[in-house]
């Protein structure tokens, strides 16, 4: 039912496998060793939930021993080696042991000691060694417990979650992930991987010392250098500030098996085990191509892996030699055409030149504005300054001397504002400071969807062949990702599967569209009831015909939604497409809306939805949600989850509305960027509301916010507005944290359910509208939490209070203004997001 406890249970269960082979290797059943027990090769041990082992190995192709840590289900993706660089000779007499000092020692068949943790010094300290579930070898001194070494603060060539990746500004001392040096040689190769926390933060890999990737700043979310990092797939890595030199990466346990390859010619590989297939999942590379390999056009050049000539030099900037730089050595980069005005000492004329979406430069200074213009100002006022960027969580980036490492995205990055000369904006526009303005609606919009398609075609690159295809694709539909799924669908389903209905059927069914037979008004028009003459009902929606949409597109749409099959969602029976006319038929649901059921005191259906009922209706919209984010072929962001979408049944059973809004992202897609914000204010979360990000976690923020609803019987617009000035989230988050959760309820719930599984709800609900996406649950994890296959849960964050961001966002386009049905509701509506 659950996929990841189904996860956990195949881990398991493949353990316990593999264990039950005739193995070559013996395990000792146990995760701890101390003082005087022998790890006699090749016997292990193995961690106690049997993810990891710790023993010897054979790289490929040698007959030399190691020691090591490896996976249970993968013995041979080795994590982490003790005697890098001192091989055992072929033969298995090697012994690991506690020595008397307290050291974990490699003992050869010669007596010798080949390697030590030489954590102690002490001539006879009492210690145990313990392998953990992380893959983390501990040390630990008897005597008090303490970790005195692990093995995660000496890598090898992959990272693990909960691994630090330290860098200590003060001593200088880094954690890195080092290479092997080939794959049958663990020695330390020349590639290492670290954080270099000095001034912004940013990840490297070094070849020999030098840089051979950057990851470009870390900007409390992301590192804005990494594309792929603007979605929530790359989430939960973190770079951690202790504030006194110390900083680290790292990256929470989760509950598959992920790690970070450093392979041995520099490649950085996240790797996703694969329990059906067994195998290791790739699913992220740094470098992707050579334009992310550090500084490939050299000094104020321009990297498009996208574009023919890859290198271009940046505006106003010419090649150094043209001669090298026609053949395609680009190591010397470009200068600059016109002498800035700045250095002349003259009147200082000089302007910026936008690029917009870049991997910015490397060594950039910080400084926090107290506005975004301030970045401008600045960076104009002093010469030394050739070009500055913002970034909502950094502030402002400023470079000095050279600018190198620079890559041309495509609907993700930082604005880049580099200094140029009068002279370089072309005489026309005589002498003035030019600024070209930040938000450029159109160009955001189109490179949003390139990015989009980019972003699937990323994900699937060096997967399938059908990368090119999907290029295509991109270049036919170029303004929807809906139509960029289709074009492949398509080609494998019609929509001959679904029942095309006549105007006049239509029209027929609805009383010629009766005032009388007008369930409500949505967004996209109005919704009829009808009957189609045998006795069945249906519901009818006219999409107004402003909506702009063709006929092609509105097929493709229902196509889409016609796949969607499940319980919890409204089925869709037909549609109709005459002319002007675009109508979508659903089955009709008797209970109408939960917005309608729940908020209207007077409703006798209200005294009906007792706890029970209410909480199988939050367990069926998250049910409905998953399938959406999950289950179905294609990845469904609903975007505005809300009580007025969720429909019920004959039985209360939700079933969830109005995919009008939705946006399907393609293959292994997970995130999608829009210029455009639609959904309502309320239920937005603050990312998307504000950035327009919105993702699988956006709809779990709307999901928290209609589960606080439910639980309280209240709009969260309502509320805000008649009640506390803390907003619903507010008021439940502060009688939740003074243990008074159940004054938060509606009285007929808090009279008909008990006050522990009320609370656990409360608390649920607070853990999905917590202010980062990163730190809410998924939907499936909030389904594990409400059926209690997850017991234990973690603390929410304080959430943000509506408040703060609860008006018209600053900065963010906003798509056409419409009034919904609801007066104190504003539904911003782009008729179909295109
Ligand atoms: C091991 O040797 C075989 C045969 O020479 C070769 O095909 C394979 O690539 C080698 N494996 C590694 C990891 O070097
Ligand atoms: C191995 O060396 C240690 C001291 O280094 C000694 O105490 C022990 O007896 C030796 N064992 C064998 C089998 O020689
Ligand atoms: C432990 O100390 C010895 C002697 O100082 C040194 O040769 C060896 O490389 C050290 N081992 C490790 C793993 O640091
Ligand atoms: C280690 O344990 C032994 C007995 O278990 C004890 O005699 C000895 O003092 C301990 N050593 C240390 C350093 O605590
Ligand atoms: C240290 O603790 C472990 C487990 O608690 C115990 O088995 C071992 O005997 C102890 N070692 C010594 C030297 O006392
Ligand atoms: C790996 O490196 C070692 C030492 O540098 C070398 O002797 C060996 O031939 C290399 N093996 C392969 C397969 O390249
Ligand atoms: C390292 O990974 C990259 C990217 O997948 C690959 O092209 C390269 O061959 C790998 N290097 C080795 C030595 O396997
Ligand atoms: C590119 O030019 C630089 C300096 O002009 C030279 O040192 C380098 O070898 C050249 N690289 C290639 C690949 O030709
Ligand atoms: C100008 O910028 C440089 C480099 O960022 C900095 O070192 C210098 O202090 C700045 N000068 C002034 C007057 O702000």
């Amino acid at each position: 039912m659950n996929a990841a406890i189904i996860k956990r249970f195949l881990h398991q269960f493949t353990a316990v496998l593999l264990l039950s082979l005739p193995l070559l290797s013996h395990s000792l059943e146990t995760d701890t060793i101390s003082a005087g027990v022998v790890i006699r090769d090749p016997d292990t041990i193995i961690s106690q939930k049997r993810v990891f082992k710790l023993g010897f190995f054979s790289p490929a192709n040698t007959t030399s021993r190691y020691l090591g840590v490896y996976y249970v289900v993968s013995e041979e993706a080795v994590v982490w080696v003790a005697n890098r660089g001192r091989p055992l000779s072929g033969s298995p007499s090697a012994v690991a042991t506690i020595s008397e000092d307290g050291n974990l020692v490699l003992i050869d068949s010669r007596n010798e000691t080949v390697w030590s943790t030489n954590a102690t010094a002490a001539p006879s300290a009492n210690t145990t060694l313990q392998i953990l579930d992380t893959g983390n070898l501990v040390l630990r001194e008897n005597a008090t417990g303490d970790i005195i070494w692990e093995s995660f603060s000496e890598p090898s060539n992959v990272f693990l979650p909960t691994m630090r990746i330290i860098d200590n500004v003060n001593t200088g001392k880094k954690v890195v992930v080092s290479s092997w040096i080939n794959d049958s040689n663990p020695g330390t190769g020349g590639f290492a991987s670290g954080l270099e926390a000095l001034n912004i933060p940013q990840m490297f890999t070094w070849n020999n010392g030098r840089p051979y990737w950057r990851s470009g700043p870390w900007n409390g979310l992301i590192l804005i250098g990494v594309q792929d990092m603007y979605s929530p797939y790359l989430d939960g890595f973190s770079v951690v500030d202790d504030h006194a030199g110390i900083s680290y990466f790292t990256a929470p346990q989760a509950d598959f098996l992920m790690k970070i390859d450093l392979n041995s010619s520099g490649s950085l590989l996240q790797k996703l085990w694969n329990v059906d297939k067994k195998s290791w999942d790739v699913t992220w590379l740094a470098p992707s191509n050579e334009c992310d390999v550090y500084g490939t056009c050299g000094p104020f050049g321009s990297c498009d892996s996208r574009a023919t000539s890859m290198c271009s030099c940046l505006r106003g900037f010419e090649p150094v030699s043209s001669d090298e730089w026609g053949s395609g050595n680009w190591t010397n980069g470009c200068q600059r055409v016109n002498h800035l005005q700045c250095d002349a000492g003259g009147p200082n004329g000089d302007g910026f030149a936008r690029l917009p979406f870049m991997k910015v430069p490397d060594f950039a200074e910080q400084f926090t504005p107290r506005q975004e213009d301030e970045c401008q100002s600045r960076c104009l006022g002093n010469c030394s300054c050739i070009a500055y960027a913002y970034d909502a969580k950094i502030g402002c980036m400023f470079w000095s001397d050279t600018l190198i490492d620079i890559q041309q995205f495509s609907g993700v990055g930082v604005d880049l504002y580099i200094r140029l000369s009068p002279s370089d904006f072309g005489k026309e526009k005589d002498k003035k400071v030019y600024i070209i303005i930040p938000v450029v609606v159109g160009l955001a919009c189109i490179s949003a969807m390139i990015f989009v398609a980019w972003c699937w075609m990323a994900k699937r690159k060096g997967h399938k062949p059908e990368q090119k295809k999907i290029f295509q694709a991109e270049q036919t539909f170029p303004s929807d990702s809906t139509a960029i799924v289709l074009k492949q669908e398509s080609e494998v389903d019609s929509i001959e599967e679904l029942p095309l209905f006549s105007f006049e059927t239509v029209a027929n069914a609805t009383d010629q569209f009766n005032e009388n037979n007008l369930l409500g008004k949505g967004g996209f028009g109005p919704v009829y009831k009808g009957n189609l003459g045998d006795g069945k009902e249906i519901a009818v929606k006219r999409l107004s015909a402003a909506s702009g949409q063709g006929a092609q597109e509105f097929k493709n749409e229902v196509i889409v939604i016609s796949k969607l099959q499940h319980r919890n969602l409204v089925r869709l029976l037909g549609y109709c497409v005459e002319n002007e006319e675009k109508m979508l038929i659903y089955e009709y649901m008797p209970n109408k809306s939960l917005d309608f059921c729940l908020f209207d005191d007077s409703n006798p259906s209200k005294k009906v939805l007792g706890w029970r009922k209410r909480l199988n209706i939050i367990e069926g919209i998250g049910r409905g949600l998953l399938y959406l984010h999950r289950d179905s072929r294609l990845k469904i962001i609903h975007r505005d989850l809300k009580p007025s979408n969720v429909l019920l049944d004959e039985d209360w059973n939700p079933k969830i509305s109005d995919f009008g809004m939705a946006r399907i992202l393609g293959g292994d897609q997970e995130h999608d960027n829009t210029a455009r914000v639609v959904g309502t204010y309320g239920y937005m979360a603050p990312e998307y509301a504000m950035e327009g990000r919105f993702s699988e976690k956006s709809d779990v923020y709307s999901f928290g916010v209609l589960m606080l609803e439910i639980l309280k019987g209240k709009k969260n617009a309502h509320f805000y507005n008649h009640e506390w000035s803390l907003g619903l989230i507010g008021c439940a988050w502060r009688l939740w944290s003074e243990d008074d959760g159940l004054a938060f309820v509606d009285q007929v719930i808090a009279s008909s359910g008990s006050k522990g599984e009320i609370v656990r709800c409360i608390h649920i609900a607070l853990l999905c509208v917590q202010e980062f996406p990163k730190d809410r649950p998924t939907i499936q994890t909030v389904l594990s939490m409400l059926s209690r296959e997850i017991v234990d849960l973690p603390a929410p964050e304080q959430p943000l209070f509506a408040e703060k961001w609860n008006g018209l966002p600053v900065g963010t386009t906003v798509a056409t203004g419409e009034f919904g049905h609801s007066v104190n509701e504003l539904t911003i509506t782009a008729i179909d997001g295109r």
